[in-house]
């Protein structure tokens, strides 16, 4: 993927909590894998808290200063859009679009700290959904947050079911955050997606998220082996 196809946008470990439903204890004992982490800073800080993230995402491939050239091209663009749909979105525990601005840009400045000695440890690897150069079970739960089902318009169903399939032969479990699309309709997939892998005998759940930022966006999928 392209650099220029990227929009580098990342949020923090403590939303990553809220989204995932995930404790302290989680975060200090459970080996996690990041799909699609992006510049968030959820690797670094559970890396700094004595846990383990391995996070892969196609941004990986570029070098810090070009991450960073990125992030500054379309960081306007995009608070602009959150600003011309304000209504889209629940301003309660980012209460404006200031606010927004700094935490993203805090996340982000969190995760450029860390990228080059996080990639020389293996926590950043250039890598994209439906593939993961893992061995099977190297991993308790593998996280997807704003990229599987937010973008359904982008990647079909055969795309979702393949990356989930790699996700859950890496991870005994698997969580992916929203099932909405960016329009704020539950995925064309969701449906699919979850009669396929329990067809397949796993434990699927939709689950109710701490998290809402985009409106709507408050639920959760986990799939388990059972
Ligand atoms: C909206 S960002 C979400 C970043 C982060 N997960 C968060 O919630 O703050 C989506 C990320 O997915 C990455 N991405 C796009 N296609 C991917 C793929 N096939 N496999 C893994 N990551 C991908 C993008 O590079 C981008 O960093």
């Amino acid at each position: 993927m392209e650099l220029k196809n990227i929009v580098p946008w990342g949020r923090n470990m403590q939303e990553y909590m809220q989204i995932f439903n995930l404790t302290h204890d989680d975060i200090v004992n459970k080996k996690f894998l990041g799909c699609g982490d992006g510049p968030s800073s959820f690797n670094t800080e559970v890396d700094c808290e004595g846990g383990s993230v391995v996070s892969i995402d196609p941004l990986y491939k570029y070098s810090k200063s070009e991450i960073i050239a990125r992030i500054d091209e379309v960081k306007d663009d995009i608070l602009e859009q959150v600003e011309a749909n304000k209504d889209s979105f629940v301003w309660k525990e980012i209460e404006s679009v200031e606010a927004l601005e700094n935490v993203r840009v805090n996340a982000m400045l969190e995760f450029l700290m860390d990228y080059n000695e996080g990639k020389e440890e293996g926590r950043y690897i250039d890598a994209s959904l439906p593939s993961l150069p893992f061995k099977d079970d190297t991993f308790d739960i593998a996280l997807s947050s704003h990229l599987l089902f937010l973008y359904s318009e982008h990647l079909d169903l055969e795309f979702h079911i393949k990356s989930i399939e790699e996700m859950l032969r890496v991870a005994k479990e698997v969580r992916i955050f929203p099932i909405v699309t960016l329009k704020n309709n539950r995925s064309p997939h969701i449906n699919e997606v979850i009669e396929y892998f329990k067809s397949l005998g796993f434990n699927t759940q939709i689950v109710k998220s701490k998290y809402e930022f985009q409106k709507g966006a408050n639920e959760m999928l986990v799939l388990k082996r059972l």
